[in-house]
Protein backbone atom coordinates (compact mmCIF):
# COMPACT_ATOMS: atom_id res chain seq x y z
CA UNK A 1 0.00 0.00 0.00
CA UNK A 2 1.07 3.23 -0.86
CA UNK A 3 0.14 6.49 0.13
CA UNK A 4 1.13 10.02 -1.14
CA UNK A 5 -0.61 13.60 -0.28
CA UNK A 6 -1.38 16.21 -3.20
CA UNK A 7 -2.69 20.14 -2.23
CA UNK A 8 -3.58 18.67 0.98
CA UNK A 9 -5.29 15.85 0.43
CA UNK A 10 -4.58 11.98 1.12
CA UNK A 11 -4.19 9.37 -1.02
CA UNK A 12 -3.34 5.53 -1.44
CA UNK A 13 -3.78 2.67 -3.70
CA UNK A 14 -5.13 -0.51 -2.45
CA UNK A 15 -3.92 -4.08 -3.81
CA UNK A 16 -5.08 -4.10 -7.33
CA UNK A 17 -7.98 -6.33 -7.68
CA UNK A 18 -7.07 -9.56 -10.18
CA UNK A 19 -9.31 -7.85 -12.56
CA UNK A 20 -8.57 -4.35 -12.49
CA UNK A 21 -4.63 -5.39 -12.80
CA UNK A 22 -3.49 -1.94 -12.68
CA UNK A 23 -6.08 0.13 -11.12
CA UNK A 24 -6.25 1.36 -7.55
CA UNK A 25 -8.51 3.06 -6.06
CA UNK A 26 -8.20 6.18 -4.23
CA UNK A 27 -9.93 6.52 -0.67
CA UNK A 28 -10.65 9.87 -0.46
CA UNK A 29 -13.74 12.98 -0.44
CA UNK A 30 -10.92 15.21 -2.25
CA UNK A 31 -11.86 18.32 -5.08
CA UNK A 32 -11.69 18.23 -8.39
CA UNK A 33 -9.14 19.81 -8.22
CA UNK A 34 -7.15 17.64 -5.95
CA UNK A 35 -8.15 14.39 -8.44
CA UNK A 36 -6.69 16.62 -11.47
CA UNK A 37 -3.83 17.11 -9.56
CA UNK A 38 -3.29 13.62 -8.47
CA UNK A 39 -3.53 12.70 -12.40
CA UNK A 40 -0.34 14.68 -12.97
CA UNK A 41 1.39 13.24 -10.25
CA UNK A 42 0.70 10.01 -10.69
CA UNK A 43 2.70 10.43 -14.15
CA UNK A 44 5.10 10.80 -11.53
CA UNK A 45 4.65 7.64 -10.01
CA UNK A 46 4.55 5.26 -12.60
CA UNK A 47 3.91 1.65 -11.11
CA UNK A 48 1.20 3.23 -8.76
CA UNK A 49 -2.50 3.31 -10.62
CA UNK A 50 -4.81 5.93 -8.84
CA UNK A 51 -8.15 6.20 -10.64
CA UNK A 52 -10.52 8.87 -10.09
CA UNK A 53 -13.86 8.92 -8.54
CA UNK A 54 -15.63 12.05 -9.87
CA UNK A 55 -17.46 11.80 -12.96
CA UNK A 56 -14.97 14.39 -14.65
CA UNK A 57 -12.52 11.70 -15.47
CA UNK A 58 -8.98 11.34 -15.81
CA UNK A 59 -7.92 14.15 -17.30
CA UNK A 60 -9.93 17.33 -18.12
CA UNK A 61 -11.09 17.79 -21.41
CA UNK A 62 -8.90 20.37 -23.16
CA UNK A 63 -10.13 24.08 -23.97
CA UNK A 64 -11.27 24.18 -28.22
CA UNK A 65 -8.14 26.82 -28.20
CA UNK A 66 -5.57 25.35 -26.67
CA UNK A 67 -2.43 24.68 -28.36
CA UNK A 68 -0.12 23.97 -25.81
CA UNK A 69 -0.73 21.14 -22.84
CA UNK A 70 1.70 19.12 -20.67
CA UNK A 71 0.26 15.69 -19.25
CA UNK A 72 2.76 14.67 -16.53
CA UNK A 73 6.48 14.82 -17.51
CA UNK A 74 5.65 15.12 -21.53
CA UNK A 75 4.51 18.53 -22.85
CA UNK A 76 3.15 19.31 -26.59
CA UNK A 77 2.57 21.91 -28.77
CA UNK A 78 -0.16 21.58 -30.99
CA UNK A 79 0.69 22.02 -35.11
CA UNK A 80 -1.78 21.08 -37.72
CA UNK A 81 -0.73 23.57 -40.42
CA UNK A 82 -0.61 21.89 -43.47
CA UNK A 83 1.68 20.09 -45.58
CA UNK A 84 4.92 18.72 -43.96
CA UNK A 85 6.79 22.15 -42.84
CA UNK A 86 5.44 22.17 -39.19
CA UNK A 87 7.16 22.62 -35.67
CA UNK A 88 9.87 20.10 -35.34
CA UNK A 89 9.23 18.40 -31.88
CA UNK A 90 12.19 19.86 -29.39
CA UNK A 91 13.87 19.29 -25.81
CA UNK A 92 10.71 21.43 -24.36
CA UNK A 93 7.65 19.95 -25.87
CA UNK A 94 6.44 16.94 -28.72
CA UNK A 95 4.90 18.26 -31.74
CA UNK A 96 0.99 16.89 -32.43
CA UNK A 97 -0.95 17.06 -35.63
CA UNK A 98 -4.15 16.94 -33.47
CA UNK A 99 -6.57 19.64 -32.74
CA UNK A 100 -8.34 19.65 -29.40
CA UNK A 101 -11.15 17.90 -30.60
CA UNK A 102 -9.47 14.68 -31.90
CA UNK A 103 -7.53 14.76 -28.67
CA UNK A 104 -10.68 15.21 -26.10
CA UNK A 105 -11.79 12.30 -28.02
CA UNK A 106 -9.35 10.25 -26.86
CA UNK A 107 -9.49 11.65 -23.11
CA UNK A 108 -12.50 10.69 -23.21
CA UNK A 109 -11.73 7.01 -24.31
CA UNK A 110 -9.23 7.48 -21.24
CA UNK A 111 -11.98 7.48 -19.04
CA UNK A 112 -13.14 3.87 -19.94
CA UNK A 113 -10.27 2.01 -22.07
CA UNK A 114 -6.94 0.52 -20.29
CA UNK A 115 -4.82 -0.82 -23.53
CA UNK A 116 -1.95 -2.52 -22.25
CA UNK A 117 -0.76 -2.69 -25.74
CA UNK A 118 -0.98 0.06 -28.38
CA UNK A 119 0.41 0.50 -31.74
CA UNK A 120 0.59 3.52 -33.57
CA UNK A 121 0.62 3.90 -37.49
CA UNK A 122 2.02 7.29 -38.44
CA UNK A 123 4.03 9.42 -36.06
CA UNK A 124 5.64 12.25 -37.51
CA UNK A 125 7.05 14.53 -34.84
CA UNK A 126 6.15 12.10 -31.80
CA UNK A 127 3.04 14.31 -30.46
CA UNK A 128 0.49 11.59 -30.90
CA UNK A 129 3.03 8.64 -29.43
CA UNK A 130 3.83 10.35 -26.25
CA UNK A 131 -0.12 11.60 -25.97
CA UNK A 132 -0.95 8.10 -26.33
CA UNK A 133 1.22 6.92 -23.93
CA UNK A 134 0.57 9.66 -21.46
CA UNK A 135 -3.01 9.63 -21.58
CA UNK A 136 -2.94 5.58 -21.63
CA UNK A 137 0.00 4.21 -19.94
CA UNK A 138 0.03 0.96 -21.58
CA UNK A 139 2.89 -1.48 -21.07
CA UNK A 140 3.85 -1.28 -24.45
CA UNK A 141 3.39 1.21 -27.52
CA UNK A 142 5.16 1.04 -31.01
CA UNK A 143 4.58 2.64 -33.72
CA UNK A 144 5.53 2.97 -37.88
CA UNK A 145 6.37 5.95 -39.76
CA UNK A 146 7.39 5.91 -43.82
CA UNK A 147 9.76 9.12 -42.84
CA UNK A 148 13.58 7.55 -42.17
CA UNK A 149 14.36 9.97 -40.17
CA UNK A 150 14.40 9.36 -36.29
CA UNK A 151 12.82 12.13 -34.21
CA UNK A 152 15.27 12.65 -31.28
CA UNK A 153 12.90 14.25 -28.81
CA UNK A 154 10.85 10.74 -29.40
CA UNK A 155 14.09 8.28 -29.13
CA UNK A 156 15.20 10.08 -26.17
CA UNK A 157 11.71 9.22 -24.54
CA UNK A 158 11.60 5.95 -26.04
CA UNK A 159 15.40 5.07 -24.40
CA UNK A 160 14.12 6.28 -21.26
CA UNK A 161 11.04 4.31 -21.08
CA UNK A 162 11.19 0.36 -21.64
CA UNK A 163 8.82 -1.29 -23.97
CA UNK A 164 8.38 1.63 -26.33
CA UNK A 165 9.31 0.87 -29.71
CA UNK A 166 9.41 3.29 -33.00
CA UNK A 167 10.25 1.96 -36.63
CA UNK A 168 11.56 4.90 -38.88
CA UNK A 169 11.40 4.24 -42.65
CA UNK A 170 8.56 1.88 -42.60
CA UNK A 171 5.22 1.31 -44.15
CA UNK A 172 1.84 1.00 -43.22
CA UNK A 173 1.49 -1.73 -45.43
CA UNK A 174 4.44 -3.58 -44.62
CA UNK A 175 2.04 -6.51 -43.15
CA UNK A 176 4.99 -9.12 -42.11
CA UNK A 177 6.58 -5.75 -40.21
CA UNK A 178 3.07 -5.19 -38.50
CA UNK A 179 2.85 -9.03 -37.55
CA UNK A 180 6.24 -9.71 -35.92
CA UNK A 181 5.95 -5.97 -33.95
CA UNK A 182 2.86 -6.83 -32.52
CA UNK A 183 4.54 -10.57 -31.57
CA UNK A 184 7.96 -9.52 -30.85
CA UNK A 185 7.71 -6.15 -29.14
CA UNK A 186 3.33 -6.06 -28.02
CA UNK A 187 3.79 -9.68 -26.43
CA UNK A 188 1.54 -10.85 -29.13
CA UNK A 189 -1.66 -8.73 -27.76
CA UNK A 190 -2.94 -5.66 -29.30
CA UNK A 191 -5.64 -3.43 -27.42
CA UNK A 192 -5.43 -0.34 -28.74
CA UNK A 193 -4.38 0.60 -32.91
CA UNK A 194 -4.65 4.19 -34.07
CA UNK A 195 -3.79 4.40 -37.67
CA UNK A 196 -2.98 7.96 -38.42
CA UNK A 197 -0.75 7.34 -41.26
CA UNK A 198 -1.56 7.78 -44.71
CA UNK A 199 -5.15 8.29 -45.00
CA UNK A 200 -5.24 6.39 -48.13
CA UNK A 201 -7.69 3.86 -48.85
CA UNK A 202 -6.07 0.86 -50.00
CA UNK A 203 -3.00 1.26 -47.48
CA UNK A 204 -5.36 2.00 -44.34
CA UNK A 205 -7.62 -1.00 -45.28
CA UNK A 206 -4.30 -3.23 -45.36
CA UNK A 207 -2.96 -2.43 -42.11
CA UNK A 208 -6.65 -3.15 -40.79
CA UNK A 209 -6.79 -6.14 -42.62
CA UNK A 210 -3.07 -7.27 -41.13
CA UNK A 211 -3.79 -5.94 -37.74
CA UNK A 212 -8.00 -6.52 -37.02
CA UNK A 213 -7.65 -10.34 -36.42
CA UNK A 214 -4.64 -9.49 -34.03
CA UNK A 215 -6.92 -7.35 -32.05
CA UNK A 216 -7.82 -8.80 -28.50
CA UNK A 217 -11.72 -9.19 -27.84
CA UNK A 218 -13.14 -5.91 -27.23
CA UNK A 219 -9.89 -4.03 -28.63
CA UNK A 220 -10.61 -0.64 -30.68
CA UNK A 221 -9.18 0.11 -34.04
CA UNK A 222 -9.45 4.03 -34.46
CA UNK A 223 -8.78 5.83 -37.99
CA UNK A 224 -8.48 9.11 -38.14
CA UNK A 225 -9.46 11.63 -40.67
CA UNK A 226 -11.40 9.19 -42.75
CA UNK A 227 -13.88 12.20 -43.61
CA UNK A 228 -11.28 14.26 -45.73
CA UNK A 229 -13.15 13.52 -49.02
CA UNK A 230 -15.88 15.54 -47.68
CA UNK A 231 -13.34 18.75 -46.87
CA UNK A 232 -13.92 21.62 -49.12
CA UNK A 233 -10.06 21.78 -49.66
CA UNK A 234 -10.24 17.98 -50.92
CA UNK A 235 -12.65 18.89 -53.67
CA UNK A 236 -11.76 19.43 -57.48
CA UNK A 237 -9.22 18.13 -60.05
CA UNK A 238 -6.23 19.50 -58.50
CA UNK A 239 -7.12 18.95 -54.52
CA UNK A 240 -4.65 16.57 -52.66
CA UNK A 241 -5.56 13.07 -53.40
CA UNK A 242 -7.69 13.75 -56.46
CA UNK A 243 -8.06 10.37 -58.44
CA UNK A 244 -7.63 8.34 -55.58
CA UNK A 245 -10.19 6.26 -53.41
CA UNK A 246 -11.88 8.11 -50.39
CA UNK A 247 -11.16 6.88 -47.23
CA UNK A 248 -15.03 6.97 -46.82
CA UNK A 249 -15.19 3.83 -48.83
CA UNK A 250 -13.53 1.65 -45.84
CA UNK A 251 -16.42 2.96 -43.70
CA UNK A 252 -18.34 1.14 -46.40
CA UNK A 253 -16.68 -2.15 -46.30
CA UNK A 254 -16.78 -1.75 -42.53
CA UNK A 255 -20.38 -1.33 -41.79
CA UNK A 256 -20.72 -4.17 -44.45
CA UNK A 257 -18.53 -6.19 -42.45
CA UNK A 258 -20.34 -5.68 -38.98
CA UNK A 259 -23.37 -6.44 -40.76
CA UNK A 260 -22.47 -9.76 -42.23
CA UNK A 261 -20.22 -11.13 -39.07
CA UNK A 262 -20.05 -10.87 -35.43
CA UNK A 263 -16.61 -9.70 -35.62
CA UNK A 264 -17.18 -6.26 -34.55
CA UNK A 265 -19.25 -5.30 -31.40
CA UNK A 266 -19.69 -1.53 -32.26
CA UNK A 267 -18.58 1.15 -34.40
CA UNK A 268 -18.65 4.82 -33.64
CA UNK A 269 -17.90 7.09 -36.55
CA UNK A 270 -17.19 10.96 -35.24
CA UNK A 271 -16.35 13.58 -37.82
CA UNK A 272 -12.80 13.39 -36.45
CA UNK A 273 -12.18 9.44 -36.48
CA UNK A 274 -13.98 5.91 -36.89
CA UNK A 275 -13.80 3.71 -33.87
CA UNK A 276 -14.28 0.02 -33.95
CA UNK A 277 -14.45 -2.29 -31.28
CA UNK A 278 -14.01 -5.71 -32.37
CA UNK A 279 -16.74 -8.20 -30.60
CA UNK A 280 -15.17 -10.76 -27.83
CA UNK A 281 -15.60 -13.97 -30.13
CA UNK A 282 -15.10 -15.66 -32.34
CA UNK A 283 -11.94 -15.62 -33.88
CA UNK A 284 -11.21 -13.70 -36.96
CA UNK A 285 -10.25 -15.37 -40.08
CA UNK A 286 -7.52 -13.58 -42.25
CA UNK A 287 -9.96 -13.67 -45.41
CA UNK A 288 -12.49 -12.11 -42.85
CA UNK A 289 -13.78 -9.65 -46.04
CA UNK A 290 -14.43 -12.04 -48.29
CA UNK A 291 -17.32 -12.97 -45.79
CA UNK A 292 -19.51 -9.97 -46.82
CA UNK A 293 -22.80 -10.59 -47.99
CA UNK A 294 -24.11 -8.02 -50.39
CA UNK A 295 -27.56 -9.73 -51.81
CA UNK A 296 -24.55 -10.07 -54.78
CA UNK A 297 -24.97 -6.41 -55.48
CA UNK A 298 -21.80 -3.72 -55.84
CA UNK A 299 -21.35 -1.72 -52.76
CA UNK A 300 -21.20 2.06 -53.50
CA UNK A 301 -17.61 3.61 -54.51
CA UNK A 302 -16.54 7.20 -54.04
C1 LIG B 1 -0.75 13.14 -39.71
S1 LIG B 1 0.89 12.61 -39.59
C2 LIG B 1 0.95 11.73 -38.05
C3 LIG B 1 0.79 12.63 -36.88
C4 LIG B 1 1.00 11.97 -35.54
N1 LIG B 1 0.27 10.73 -35.43
C5 LIG B 1 0.54 12.92 -34.47
O1 LIG B 1 -0.53 12.68 -33.88
O2 LIG B 1 1.22 13.91 -34.21
C6 LIG B 1 0.93 11.31 -40.74
C7 LIG B 1 2.28 10.63 -40.79
O3 LIG B 1 2.09 9.39 -41.45
C8 LIG B 1 3.22 9.15 -42.28
N2 LIG B 1 2.82 8.23 -43.36
C9 LIG B 1 2.25 8.52 -44.55
N3 LIG B 1 2.05 7.40 -45.25
C10 LIG B 1 2.51 6.38 -44.50
C11 LIG B 1 2.61 4.98 -44.70
N4 LIG B 1 2.18 4.41 -45.83
N5 LIG B 1 3.14 4.22 -43.71
C12 LIG B 1 3.59 4.80 -42.57
N6 LIG B 1 3.53 6.13 -42.33
C13 LIG B 1 3.01 6.90 -43.28
C14 LIG B 1 3.62 10.52 -42.77
O4 LIG B 1 4.99 10.54 -43.17
C15 LIG B 1 3.33 11.40 -41.56
O5 LIG B 1 4.48 11.57 -40.78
Amino acid sequence: MRHFRVSGAEFSNRQPHPSETYFGRLRTNASNDDYAAVHLRYHEIRGIWVREQNKRGIMELLKPDVSRFSIGEASFVIDISPGHNRRPSDDEAFTIVKTPDFLNRYIGLSKTLRPKSILELGIFQGGGFVFFDSLFSPETIAAVELDRTPVAPLMDWIKKHPGRFAHFGSNQTDSQLLKRIVSDELGGALDLVIDDASHLYEATRLSFETLFPLLAPSGHYVIEDWAWAHAPLYQGDKAPFAGRPALTNLIFDLVLLHGSTPFIAAINIFKTMVVVQKATAPAVPNDFWSLIRNRGKEAPRI
